[in-house]
């Protein structure tokens, strides 16, 4: 039996022995096992594909990675698909991340990172140590039947740049423009440690020529640089990728793993990439590798996985599967900064809604506002003054108010917002609060939050997503419902919409 066939009957028989009831309501958990990097996102033949990396046999990551599959014509409503890859080739031992295309043959193609691990060798002086290469592969389709190309790896050693860690090379974004192939791919140089990203060109995704360097960390940005993605959005050029060993000087930025958008102009002739700005994407705990695509009517849509390597490492005890992603969102440039919204589909998906409206002097909640699945708008103003003591609760046990909740305080006059999850059942050592300063909303007079809760995890936009907050909540039981409201002096207007 080969290895993919072995991951599919593997999957047939575990994944049954998982309830719905086990599973977020509508963000994408992995059949069984391990996921983690969202890969190929992409629409062709009129469907939304989501391909990932997956370990169907463990809740922890291994290098032996596959790939998983799930389809969609909504980007609601994802159907799981058969793994769709296994390190089979000779040249890999585990299928890294990559990204998806239709070529103009009409094809799906798909470039991804072939990992090779050689076997420890018993003779040497440390027979741990395994040195890994990394290539780029591409495998075509028609959406049912894929084959990995003869001329596969398209993009080998000898094609890295001088200087390139031959272990550190992957995660290509592809993309095709006015008849020729391009991708950005991520590279550690040996010199500094440090990642560097950089663009290669070709005919016809097969013989691949290097054109230097798009973006070159400088030390500022952590060091090993991870899945990049590269695209156009509101007349700009948005270049995003993952950092690796983040110090975390300026608390809006994430210690360990982070997700960093670069904002700029992009000359395609020279292949010159300028940034004017940058941004961490999620100022949450559980956000990495994000991938975007293009519906086909024109809106620019990312999906991340819920985690970072760290982060997810605490694989919630028990459960038989570990990993999730963010839910989609649309991003849009708004005076120079990165914007992301639920994308709009969600509206298709409540069930009933509520509207509240009043003060909330002390802690309150509100008739009907409550669920553990819910997509929840709650607007506050201060009238002419500046928010002070605002804290919404989320995921509250009403049987333990006190002990078992999410907060989200915000102070008006330092524009300072606390997410705090260490009261939500959590037993692993993570990071449990993130104090962080936003853009406030009328000089802090006003706030709006929107909050995705699904089972087990969160995400809060603010003021229309200027930030976002992503956390996972693997250890608040799905009947944790409660929401409290607490905004002295200030006018509340609320709008919980239930999600089927
Ligand atoms: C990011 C990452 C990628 C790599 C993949 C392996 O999380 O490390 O760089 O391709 O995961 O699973």
């Amino acid at each position: 039996m080969n290895y993919l066939e072995q991951a599919r009957k593997y999957e047939d028989k575990y994944s049954k022995t998982i309830s719905d009831e086990e599973r977020p309501l509508y963000h994408i958990s992995p059949a069984i096992g391990w996921l983690n990097d969202p890969n190929g996102f992409s629409w062709y033949n009129g469907k939304y594909h989501l391909f990932y990396q997956y370990m169907p046999y463990q809740t922890r990551w291994s290098p032996m990675m596959h790939w998983g599959h799930v389809e969609s014509a909504d980007l609601i409503h994802w159907e799981r698909k058969p793994v769709f890859m296994a390190p089979e080739a000779d040249y890999e031992t585990g299928c890294y991340s990559g990204s998806a295309i239709t070529a103009p043959d009409g094809s799906h193609l798909i470039m991804y990172t072939a990992h090779y691990q050689s076997l420890p060798d018993e003779d040497a002086e440390n027979p741990i140590f395994e040195e890994s290469v990394e290539t780029q592969c591409i495998i075509k389709g028609d959406g049912t039947e894929y084959k990995r190309l003869p001329e596969n790896p398209v993009i080998g050693t000898h094609d890295m740049p001088d200087g390139g860690k031959t272990a550190d090379f992957r995660d290509p974004c592809i993309w095709y423009e006015n008849g020729e192939y391009f991708c950005v791919l991520a590279i550690r140089m040996l010199e500094t440690s440090l990642g560097s990203i950089v663009i290669y060109k070709s005919a016809d995704a097969i013989n691949w020529e290097y054109r230097g360097v798009l973006m070159r960390n400088d030390g500022r940005f952590g060091q090993m640089w991870e899945c990049p993605d590269f695209f156009e959005l509101d007349k700009k050029s948005v270049l995003i990728l993952s950092a690796t060993d983040v110090q975390n000087f300026d608390p809006c930025f994430r210690g360990g793993h982070c997700t960093y958008a670069f904002i700029g102009d992009y000359d395609k002739i020279g292949m010159d990439f300028r940034d004017d700005s940058f941004q961490n994407l999620d100022l949450g705990f559980d956000f990495y590798a994000p991938q975007t695509m293009l519906t086909p009517d024109g809106r620019r849509i990312m999906i991340a996985w819920m985690a970072d390597p760290d982060s997810a490492k605490c694989a919630p005890t028990g459960s038989k599967w570990n990993g999730q992603m963010t839910f989609p969102r649309e991003l849009r440039i708004k005076d120079g900064h990165l914007y992301q919204l639920p994308i709009r589909e969600i509206e298709e998906f409540y069930d009933s809604a509520v509207s509240a409206a009043g003060q909330a002097q002390e802690e309150t909640s509100f008739d009907g506002v409550r669920g553990k699945a819910v997509d929840i708008t709650v607007e506050a103003d201060g009238k002419e003054k500046y928010l002070k003591d605002f804290c919404m609760k989320f995921a509250v046990d009403d049987k333990d108010p006190d002990r078992k909740y999410v907060s989200v305080e915000y102070d008006g006059i330092t524009n300072r917002l606390i997410v705090d999850r260490s009261h939500a059942g959590r037993t692993a050592s993570i990071e449990n609060r993130r104090e962080v300063e936003i853009r406030g909303e009328d000089n802090g007079k006003k706030l709006k939050l929107r909050v995705l809760l699904d089972r087990f995890s969160f995400e809060i936009f603010v003021n229309d997503g200027a930030e976002v907050l992503s956390g996972t909540l693997y250890e608040s039981d799905p009947s944790w419902d409660g929401i409290t409201f607490k905004a002295p002096d200030a006018e509340l207007n609320i709008v919980c919409l239930t999600l089927r």
